[in-house]
């Protein structure tokens, strides 16, 4: 029996909707495959928890969850409590307290989902953003001084290391090898941003010579959006800064249909700490309660969880159960459907027992 110890965090808003049923979805996965068996621990923390105690999270959470083979994490965020309290409390210090530095955020149009694109079906958009995860523009720095005067300041300062950006560079390169095109996009803002992005472009160049079977172009972030939407099928694997590809992977989302069906994967390529897998959305307050999140972003991450851990053929299995049932026209309101989590993940459930 291979066994994986895992800690769930639901958290805030819908959240715990989609971690519930994922969690479903790994237990058919479990008796489905035979021979695997997920050990899972939840965690209460977030915006409740931090209502009652002042801390998102308890002061040793990370040495909690240090022990765990991967963390399947829902969302953080409360209209109730500021953003930068949710984000910073809970979620930025396990992926920058576990050097998670690879965010891997595949895209690609699943069948039945009707995208908000012209002549672009299933085949056409299939990418992968990798976003550096552990500096850049989220990397703390900075200040307020003079809070409240007229003279006040505030500084967010990104920062870039020769470190940071090679790891990151190499994870891309790496991966877009792995991938049939074996083709990278690089993506800065390196004629405004002339320090730290003409860095990117010089680290690339270096570490494209380590690949010399991947091809690789670069873009500037803003024309980038243009070609996201314009000529999808021009691109393959993507890699970017903190801030640039979490807006890019936004708009990616959006452009295969929904949010709702976008995955994200915070890696620790060297395994030194737990990974942690998770939708790209947030809490979703608008639809909380209402038992219609879609479900699909929390399955597919559940699948590059079960990658990351060895087990491919399950992630194959749950991958494809989820495209059964999202060909078959049972989808969720963001997607066009009239099912709800319930039925969404009953059926998937269902396809994973049905499955070869
Ligand atoms: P959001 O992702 O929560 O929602 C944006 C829109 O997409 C909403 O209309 C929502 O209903 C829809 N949506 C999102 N996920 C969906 C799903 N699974 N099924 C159906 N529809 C879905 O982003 P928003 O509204 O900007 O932020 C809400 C809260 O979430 C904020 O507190 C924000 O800070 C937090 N947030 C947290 C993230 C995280 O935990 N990783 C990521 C993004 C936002
Ligand atoms: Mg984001």
């Amino acid at each position: 029996m291979r066994e994986y110890a895992i800690a769930t965090i639901p958290a805030d808003g819908i959240g715990p909707e989609v971690i519930a049923a994922g969690t479903r979805v790994l237990a058919a996965i479990e008796k489905r495959e035979g021979g695997i068996k997920f050990n899972i621990e939840n965690f209460d923390w977030g915006s409740d928890y931090y209502k009652k105690h002042g801390i998102m999270m308890p002061t040793d959470g990370l040495k909690q969850l240090k022990k765990f083979d991967a963390i399947y994490f829902g969302a953080v965020g409360s209209p109730d409590v500021p953003d930068h309290i949710t984000l910073w409390g809970l979620r930025l210090p396990i992926c920058q307290g576990f050097d998670q530095y690879a965010n891997v955020r595949p895209t690609k149009i699943l069948p039945g989902i009707t995208p908000p694109l012209r002549n672009c079906g299933p085949g056409d958009l299939d990418w992968v953003i990798v976003r550096e995860n552990s500096e850049g523009e989220y990397s703390g720095h900075g200040g307020r001084a003079h809070r409240g005067l007229p003279e006040e300041v505030g500084t967010e300062v990104a920062i870039f290391t020769r470190v940071g950006v090679t790891r990151i560079m190499r994870y891309a390169f790496k991966l877009a090898q792995s991938r049939p095109r074996k083709f990278l996009t690089v993506v800065t803002k390196s004629n405004a941003q002339r320090h730290g992005m003409v860095m990117w472009d010089e680290i690339a160049a270096e570490v494209a010579e380590e690949f010399p079977d991947v091809t690789w172009d670069k873009m500037l972030v803003d024309a980038m959006t243009v070609r996201m939407t314009l000529n999808p099928r021009s691109l393959d694997t993507i890699v970017a800064t903190n801030l640039h590809a979490d807006i890019l992977s936004d708009l990616a989302g959006a452009l295969a249909g929904s949010l709702g069906v976008a995955p994200t994967a915070n890696i620790d390529p060297e395994r030194r700490f737990p990974s942690m897998f998770e939708p790209i959305h947030g809490s979703a307050f608008d639809i909380t309660g209402k038992g219609i999140a879609n479900p699909v972003a929390t399955f597919w991450t559940a699948a590059q969880m079960l990658d990351h851990l060895g087990e491919t053929d399950a992630s194959a299995r749950l991958m494809q159960a989820v495209e059964r049932v999202t060909g078959a026209g049972i989808l969720t309101p963001d997607v066009g459907g009239t099912a709800n989590t319930k039925e969404v993940t009953d059926a998937v459930v269902d396809a994973i027992y049905a499955s070869n």
